[in-house]
């Protein structure tokens, strides 16, 4: 009985425990249900960083500056050169989209990430074309404020800024950029100076050794621009390049940052342009990048001058190389904001379309082209790879009749001797370098089939017979065409190093497919 009895009270007593817990795990597991709720409906909200380290010192980084209201989230994407401001968004934190949109000039660009938390973390991914394989990031939080877009700083009146002198004939040289891209640093342009002088190239003409974009560090502590792990000192660079009687090139953006999402001078023109000088610097392609979140294409003018009284006053003779891209018909105000060049089109790559769409579409420029002011089609890429040796000569010729900057973008260490025949032609090289100072023009065109003509100083003619179709092609060049007499005083083939027998009023020549002949022509 007495074992009964306290059974039943033992088991009464389980009941009424369970029965308290229970409310009370079914009170808390409410209470939960309901702070998760309220959180899920802002827990994006925060600023997010991804941050990831690169050989070089830097970071590859993007910012994610978030609100969330319930379903909606807001806010803006920072990558590399561009800012977007969020304009649509999809669900929540267990799986969310957000599209980025910024105005860049006359049209708009888009960024789409998609995304969700995973505890602590925000996992997302972006793919460039919706073909593309995702390439998939983890961003973490940061505090608010870094990585914010820094303040638009109000631009000077336009005035002219004085002809720094330099850059009488189109700048010749080299440039990393084609090649290298980020794999440029302190020993490869070393080895590229010692090779401008094995090779020949610096006795031909090409002067400057350019580092192009992805050199930059960050700022010290008094603001002063940094290079990164890769060119430990530029001041020993610069002098070694010079010792080789050769000069140095460095490159940098007005916006906050570069194209490759390095340190911009944004803020530091003055400060930039005067470490510059101080390295030893002698050229400097400004690229607008990041600039374009910050100002309009019309607004370009004043940044671009800034620069240019920054590295006036500087007093070194400093090339300065505006790049971006031939908006707002940059050769109409290049040379007032102190361009010595400026580039017309956007990137060339190593391809036959790429460099014909932009070598070939220049013809309207000409007018604009003068002694210390030259159009910029881009720089080389003979030697690349990408082009048949004929294609290259198209490449070349096409160069030396724009007169264009002749920027060799190959490794110098490592050339053909097909390579060499081209970029060392000192015939081409000086249609290129004339004195005269004037850009070449088409003269003719008939399907595939191109003449353009430069005139030379004193004299001359540059004469570039180009096929541009698929199979080769008879073309008969009138001299009387060129504003020549019908009897002509003589002519030389400049690939072929030879002067030509030719009597009579015109000259008939096949061309091989994309070749081109290209002749020098005595009035
Ligand atoms: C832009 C320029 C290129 C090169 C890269 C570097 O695309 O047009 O010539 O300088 O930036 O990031």
């Amino acid at each position: 009985m007495k074992t009964n009895f306290f059974r039943a009270r033992s088991l009464r007593r389980a009941a009424v425990i369970l029965v308290l817990a229970c409310s009370t795990c079914l009170f808390s597991f409410a209470q939960n249900a309901n702070l998760q709720d309220n959180s899920a409906a802002t827990r994006l909200t925060g600023n997010w960083a991804v941050k990831v380290p690169k050989s070089d010192g830097t970071y590859q980084w993007a910012y994610f500056n978030l609100k969330q209201d319930g379903d909606k989230i807001t806010g803006s994407i920072r990558v590399t050169q561009f800012y977007y401001t969020i304009k649509e968004s999809t669900g929540g934190p267990d799986s969310f989209t957000i599209t980025g949109t910024m105005r860049d000039g006359k049209s708009d660009r888009t960024v789409k990430y998609e995304g969700k938390l995973v505890g602590n973390e925000l996992h997302v991914s972006t793919r460039r074309r919706p073909e593309d394989k995702p390439t998939e990031s983890i961003a973490k939080r940061v505090p608010d404020g870094e990585g914010a877009m820094p303040a638009r700083l109000p631009l000077p009146a336009l005035h002219k800024v004085a002809y720094n002198g330099l850059a009488k004939t189109p700048p010749m040289g080299w440039n990393s950029w084609n090649k290298f891209k980020s794999s440029v640093d302190d020993k490869v342009v070393r080895e590229i100076a010692d090779a401008m002088v094995a090779s020949g190239m610096r006795d031909a003409g090409y002067i400057y050794v350019n580092i192009d974009d992805t050199w930059e560090g960050g700022r010290d502590a008094q603001g002063n621009i940094t290079s990164n792990k890769k060119f430990p000192d530029m001041k020993a660079l610069a002098d070694y390049v010079h010792s080789k009687g050769l000069k140095l090139g460095i490159y940098s953006s007005p916006g906050p940052n570069t194209c490759a999402g390095y340190e911009g001078s944004y803020g530091h023109e003055e400060q930039d342009a005067r470490t510059f000088a101080a390295w030893g610097i002698d050229y400097l392609k400004y690229d607008w990048c990041g600039a374009r979140n910050l100002y309009t294409d019309e607004e370009m003018p004043a940044v671009y001058q800034k620069m240019g009284n920054a590295l006036l006053a500087t007093k070194r003779p400093i090339v300065y190389s505006l790049c971006q891209y031939g908006r707002l018909d940059v050769w109409k105000w290049g040379p007032d904001v102190g361009g010595n060049l400026w580039r017309t089109t956007g990137d060339i790559s190593d391809r036959w379309d790429s460099m014909t769409r932009i070598g070939f579409s220049q013809n309207d420029l000409a007018q604009y082209a003068s002694s210390g002011h030259w159009n910029d089609p881009d720089m080389l890429e003979v030697g690349n790879g990408g082009m048949s040796d004929a294609e290259y000569k198209t490449h070349m010729s096409l160069w030396a009749i724009l007169a264009a900057p002749l920027l060799a973008g190959n490794d110098i260490r490592d050339m053909s001797q097909a390579t060499k025949d081209i970029l060392l032609n000192r015939e081409v090289i000086a249609v290129n370098q004339d004195k005269g100072g004037k850009q070449g023009k088409r003269l003719w065109q008939s399907g595939d089939q191109e003449i353009w003509v430069r005139e030379l100083a004193g004299n001359d003619l540059a004469v570039g017979v180009f096929n541009r179709g698929a199979a080769s092609a008879d073309v008969t060049v009138r001299w009387a065409d060129l504003g020549a007499k019908s009897k002509i005083k003589q002519v030389r083939d400049l690939w072929e190093k030879k002067d030509l027998k030719v009597d009579g009023p015109e000259y008939k020549v096949t061309i091989p497919s994309h070749g081109v002949v290209f002749l020098r022509v005595e009035k």
